[in-house]
């Protein structure tokens, strides 16, 4: 249609005229169809908070660590790993179609623990991404053309915002099971297990493997347990998305265990990591896909094909970052500085979601706040409602998302009194 449209225009003034020759076209439209799309949600929120003018403003959208003074912050053992490969001199060749050998070793190592039975007998594959975003996409797309028994995936309610499009444009198709309970700003285990005891077999279930995102709260051990049973009772296939590992609870092992039990229960499962967090490498898109299968000889198919859906996408993925987390994690003293690190990083905000309970009990406030300290991770779902998110806004240049969830990576010594004083005025 568009194209009809332009052939006309360009005839009609591409006309011969003695003393201009032939009039230069300017080429037409060929995108007057295209709508105008909604703006990020996220990314509105961070537009509107540098217009205010206001000193006291505080974005509490964007889920990116910042110190205690409102800073990003570029962890010591990322500044090391930097300067020990720039000495090396390194070529900047391509990689291979699944990334840096070494990146995807260290990384399936981290997930599943050194000694997990299914990296020893070589039964899982594992490929470097861009992100957990990438991780994820791949993941979609290998579902969608292989996992055909079933394209129904199944996401918790809510769930990351990006989720629904990665799978939706892999085409797959979105649906949920109950998670968030809103009257205990807590774990919906009842409703959750309802709902997946009526998911089709064989069905995709979407779990965030720890520090949910956008609730801050994740099962706990026994729930888990309970979770994976009817799993597999329902015989579903498990895609976890990990992309706090460490950043939740300060433990890389103990942010891992929901991965790792179900991994010992039999579950074959997809698994998508992100090294955006818990390494503070955002910009360098770093993350890893794996695949745990039956047995080597699986693995070995999979990885196949994974490498030809990857090629034509972006052929291979970009080098520095997996370097810098390789270097890391494969260098003994690099590895327990970034274990001190991603545990400071995790102390502080727990810090602050304390700090935050208390700095509103001291303003006067008689509501149970108890959630905040309970949920785990960067977010934190308050409760507020929408028009007190507006008022929060207007009245005292709160940025954060409408659905009331706070990035607690932008609380700070120094703001979360003038916080503390802001939500209580709203909620009182
Ligand atoms: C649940 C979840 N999955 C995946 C990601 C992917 O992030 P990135 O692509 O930056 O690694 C995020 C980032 O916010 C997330 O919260």
């Amino acid at each position: 249609m568009a194209l009809l449209k332009s052939c006309k225009i360009i005839s009609s003034v591409g006309a011969y005229t003695p003393s201009l020759g032939v009039l230069p076209i300017r080429a037409s439209s060929w995108w007057s169809e295209v709508q105008m799309g909604p703006p990020d949600p996220i990314l509105g929120v961070t537009e509107a908070f540098k217009r205010d003018t206001n000193p006291k403003k505080i974005n509490l959208g964007v889920g990116a660590y910042r110190d205690d003074q409102g800073k990003p912050y570029v962890l010591n053992c990322v500044r090391k790993a930097e300067a020990q490969i720039a000495t090396k001199k390194l070529d900047k060749e391509y990689l291979t179609i699944g990334g840096l050998a070494e990146f995807n070793k260290a990384c399936a190592q981290l997930a599943l623990g050194p000694d997990n039975e299914v990296l020893k007998s070589g039964r899982s594959i594992t490929v470097q991404t861009i992100s957990g975003t990438g991780s994820l996409r791949v993941g979609a797309n290998f579902l969608s053309r292989f996992h055909t028994v079933a394209k129904d995936v199944y996401l918790p309610k809510p769930s990351w915002g990006n989720h629904t499009p990665i799978f939706r444009d892999a085409g797959m198709q979105l649906k949920a099971y109950s998670y968030y309970d809103p009257k205990t700003c807590g774990f919906d285990f009842k409703g959750a297990l309802d709902d997946i005891l009526k998911i089709p077999e064989k069905s995709v279930i979407m779990l965030h493997a720890c520090a949910h995102n956008p609730t801050g709260v994740d099962p706990r051990p026994e729930q888990w347990k309970e979770i994976s049973a009817l799993v597999k009772k329902r015989n579903l296939l498990v895609f976890f998305d990990m992309a706090y590992q460490g950043f939740a609870s300060g433990d890389i092992d103990r942010d891992a265990w929901a991965v790792r039990y179900f991994i010992e229960q039999g579950h074959n499962v997809v698994l998508s990591q992100s090294f955006a967090k818990n390494m503070g490498l955002y910009g360098e898109r770093v993350g890893g896909f794996t695949v745990v299968c039956k047995d080597a000889e699986e693995a070995k198919r999979v990885e196949s094909q994974l490498k030809i859906l990857i090629r034509p996408i972006y052929s291979n993925p970009p080098m520095n970052g997996a370097r810098i987390a390789s270097t890391i994690l494969n260098t003994p003293e690099l590895y327990k500085e970034w274990l001190v690190e991603v545990k400071d990083m995790a102390t502080r905000i727990i810090r602050m979601r304390e700090e935050l309970v208390g700095n509103l009990k001291k303003e006067g406030s008689t509501l149970n706040w108890q959630h905040v300290t309970d949920q785990i991770g960067m977010f934190c779902f308050t409760g507020l409602k929408p028009d007190q998110v507006e008022r929060l806004t207007k009245e005292f240049s709160v940025y954060m998302t409408k659905d009331g969830r706070i990035s607690m990576a932008g609380v700070t010594s120094g703001n979360v009194g003038y916080l503390a004083h802001g939500i209580h005025t709203v909620t009182k």
